[in-house]
């Protein structure tokens, strides 16, 4: 038996380590493996996969980005794609396939495993947001990198008595702002799930002059929406779409519309800092590698014990195994009980 391993979406720190998780897991039980090169192009068209050996896979443990390249191609939107898709990996002799990705990505794959061929998922997005599962390749390291600049802006905003505000990533839920807020003591987070109003913003910070605080630590979610801010932001229609229809939200400037009207409302000095791609780059940290290794191995598993249409997660720090189209069926929110617990930290 031959399968492949395909990597699709936005890259997330732990990519790598997955792929040398399914690949080891399947040498180990005699099976041969394909890297399917770029996302999902890499099965569209002439094609584009390649043998993996041991030694494809050596040394990548510790790799951020991916060995195998990413895109956000949507086989759903070409003519006949998911076909396209079924031909080449047959034409290539691969049997089975592990597609590592987002809620874009086993969209696809869902798809795949409807139309026949055999498939199975990783979860990965720094988002977080996945549905079925509590945790997402990638998303611990992207919180590493949101708590060290927090820290960083901390001795700064305070030096100069200063607002900053911070925008990190999520494109529709704010795990990152949240977890990344809460261990990096920020003391505003404002996140798509539960939105303020820019009075409730600036109250916020009048209080914490009031309460001899002069300075502060905003982070807000990439993709908070603030009727507030509506005039300053690049519209929606101005922008292009990607392969499944997503604009680019950092060009939207949530943090620079946001720092722009406080510091008019308020007259207190206010920085922005956008973290953007950073959250998304270097080296995973030890929680994503485990995680990758332990989804990695079991999706390998899945395939060469003849199962589809399948996904391993983590439930409740077991490795548990859901339909793929359970973790697309819905965006998996942060709870109430975390945004009140970030109230504390005022
Ligand atoms: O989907 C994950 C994500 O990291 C989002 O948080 C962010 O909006 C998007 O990817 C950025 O994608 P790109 O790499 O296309 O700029």
């Amino acid at each position: 038996m031959r399968i492949g391993v395909l990597t699709g979406g936005g890259d997330a720190p732990g990519l790598n380590a997955a792929i040398r998780a399914a690949a080891r897991r399947a040498f180990q039980r005699n099976l041969q493996v394909s890297g399917v090169m770029n996302g999902w192009a890499g099965c569209l068209g002439r094609g584009e996969i390649e043998n993996l050996t041991p030694a494809s896979v050596r040394g990548i443990l510790p790799l951020g980005g991916t060995i195998l390249g990413t895109s956000r191609t949507n086989p759903l939107k070409e003519k006949d794609g998911i076909q396209q898709v079924i031909s080449v990996l047959s034409r290539e002799g691969v049997d089975g396939l592990v597609a590592i990705g987002g809620d874009d990505t086993l969209s696809v794959a869902a798809a795949l495993s409807e139309s026949g061929y055999p498939v199975v998922g990783v979860p990965k997005t720094i988002d977080n947001d996945l549905s079925a599962t509590d945790f997402c390749i990638g998303f611990d390291t992207a919180v590493g990198v949101v708590v060290e600049a927090l820290d960083r802006l901390h001795t700064t905003a305070s030096a100069h008595h200063r607002v900053m505000v911070v925008e990190v990533m999520g494109r529709d839920t704010g795990w990152v702002a949240m977890v990344g807020g809460l261990a990096g003591g920020a003391d505003l987070i404002i996140i798509p799930e539960f939105p303020v109003a820019l009075d409730e913003v600036v109250g916020h910070l009048h209080r914490r002059r009031g309460d001899r605080k002069d300075f502060s630590i905003i982070v807000v979610a990439e993709g908070v929406r603030m009727p507030d801010l509506e005039p300053a932001l690049v519209g929606e229609a101005e922008q292009k779409t990607d392969a499944f229809g997503h604009v680019r939200l950092a060009k939207q400037g949530v943090g620079e519309a946001l720092s722009n009207r406080i510091e008019a409302a308020t007259g207190f000095e206010t920085r922005v800092t956008v973290l953007g791609h950073l959250q998304r780059g270097g080296s995973p940290s030890p929680v994503d590698r485990i995680w990758a290794t332990r989804l990695g191995v079991a999706a390998t598993d899945l395939l060469a014990d003849g199962k589809s249409g399948l996904i391993p997660v983590r439930r409740d720090g077991q490795v548990e195994v859901v339909p793929i189209g359970d973790v697309v069926k819905e965006t998996r929110q942060v709870p109430r009980e975390l945004y009140d617990l970030a109230q504390v930290f005022g």
